[in-house]
């Protein structure tokens, strides 16, 4: 008897590919993974990931092949009698800030004569809102017996929970024309729905649009406390006093309204950008002031750590805690504390940076005479000045008085607020944090 359990094929093994194609196979789906990179999905099949996510290679290990998670170095191999192609490829930032196509539109092309004739094409991508539109007029056109449908599914799983994320997601989104299509793929994640979130239907480009209207609304609480920030410091008042108040109430609530370092990661920052370009004439003047904040954010991040210094920038040396844009990844993409690098390098200083999951500055893209310590007090000797730039865990709460011992000139840039003020200058250090006036 043939068996009635789905059948999915992830196409790209990057961070979405991975964690959906994962939890899929943990739910029962037989689910295959196709990547053009051969030596990754070697290493998948041993186990080995190419990304650090809590979770993520024990829940592959457990489900390599008997289990129904296959990882298949031929394209027409991994789509053969396919029922859901879930599209997970990178749509980076191109150059003047559009979404930059190339590895999707490959993806299809190569795709196209090899789609099972009813299989369903589900993008995960994130697509400038249309897109869906054209890559069926593209596959209708290849495949003129082709039977099955686009539907976008966007994703909303956050770097460091994204397992969770995916199997208790808030909400799953099908957009698609046909009832039935989007049917399919709502079955598909009733396991992960049992507490009640709802699966919500809507068209396909309702669904496009939605993961940019996520991420705008997020990035713009983080702007709006980081302006906050700024504000409070001139005023006198203290910003993480202010967030207490403000998320108090129901209506905004507590979560995302922390002043920091910047937004930075794979998603908010060039979703902003997209969404600025795809709006045109329009415009959307809120959003650009979102990014315009986060910039300058980084620029007072910058000139905060400068002013700590005892010395110009091309004689100090800066250790920097933590690299990643946010804890528990090793994603550098868009982070705060890699532009401080940059900065700091540029201006000629000697940058020397620890972070717990960030272990080789080639594997990171990162280069441009960055140094990097093997551990987090290591990183502080000599150190004319330390920025905290990730609040990993590990660096809540060290030992100040080795801190102090192994820098030469005591001063802490901590952009995440993670210290007590009046406890750190206790302690002798210079100290400067995020909305409260050093
Ligand atoms: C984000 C969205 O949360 C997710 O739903 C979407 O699918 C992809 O983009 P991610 O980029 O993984 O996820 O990280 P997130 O936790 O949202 O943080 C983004 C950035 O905002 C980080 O740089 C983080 O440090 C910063 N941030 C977040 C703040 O500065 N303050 C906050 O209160 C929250």
């Amino acid at each position: 008897m043939e068996s009635s359990t789905a059948r999915i094929t992830i196409i790209g093994c990057g961070y979405v590919g991975l964690v959906t194609g994962a939890c899929f196979a943990d739910a029962g789906y037989r689910v295959r993974c196709y990547d053009v990179d051969a030596a990754r999905l070697r290493n998948l099949a041993a186990g080995r990931l190419p990304i650090f996510e809590p979770g993520l290679a024990e829940l592959v290990s457990r489900n390599l092949p008997q289990k129904g998670l296959s990882f298949v170095d031929e394209m027409g191999r991994a789509l053969e009698d396919a029922q859901f192609v879930f599209l997970c490829l990178p749509t980076p930032q191109g150059e003047n800030g559009e979404t930059d196509l190339r590895a999707l539109q490959d993806g299809v092309a190569r795709i196209a004569p090899l789609l099972p004739k009813e299989a369903l094409l589900v993008i995960k991508s994130t697509l400038p809102v249309g897109q869906g539109d054209a890559i069926e007029a593209q596959l209708r056109a290849a495949r003129p017996d082709w039977e099955g449908e686009v539907v976008s599914n966007p994703e909303f799983l956050t770097e460091g929970t994204a397992v969770a994320d995916f199997q208790k997601p808030a909400r799953v989104v099908v957009g698609a024309a046909g009832a039935a299509a989007a049917d399919a793929v709502a079955s598909l994640y009733e396991p992960f729905v049992r507490t009640g979130s709802p699966i919500l239907r809507v068209s396909r480009r309702s669904a496009e649009i939605a993961k940019y209207a996520a991420n705008y609304a997020l990035a713009t609480r983080i702007s709006m406390m980081n302006e906050l920030a700024a504000l409070s410091e001139k005023l006198g008042a203290n910003i993480d006093d202010v967030r207490r108040i403000v998320g108090a109430d129901s209506r905004i609530g507590p979560r995302y309204l922390f002043a920091g370092a910047g937004f930075g990661g794979s998603c908010l920052p060039k979703d902003l950008a997209s969404l600025r370009l795809q709006a045109g004439s329009l415009k959307l003047p809120m959003a650009s002031a979102v990014l315009e904040v986060n910039e300058s954010q980084r620029e007072r991040i910058a000139r905060k750590l400068r002013a700590l210094l005892d010395r110009p920038l091309k004689d100090a040396r800066v250790a920097l805690w933590g690299l990643s844009f946010k804890p528990e990844t090793d994603d550098v993409r868009e982070a705060p504390a890699v532009y401080l690098a940059d900065y700091l390098l540029k201006q000629g200083a000697r940058v020397v940076a620890f972070d717990p999951k960030v272990d080789s500055l080639d594997r990171a893209g990162l280069g441009g005479g960055l140094e990097l310590a093997t551990g987090a007090y290591a990183a502080c000797e000599g150190a004319h000045a330390l920025a905290v730039m990730t609040e990993w865990n590990l660096f809540r709460k060290p030992d100040f008085a080795r801190v102090r011992e192994a820098m030469s000139n005591p001063a802490v840039l901590d952009a995440r607020n993670l210290y007590d003020p009046e406890a750190m200058r206790s302690l002798g250090f210079a100290y400067e944090c995020v909305g409260a006036r050093g």
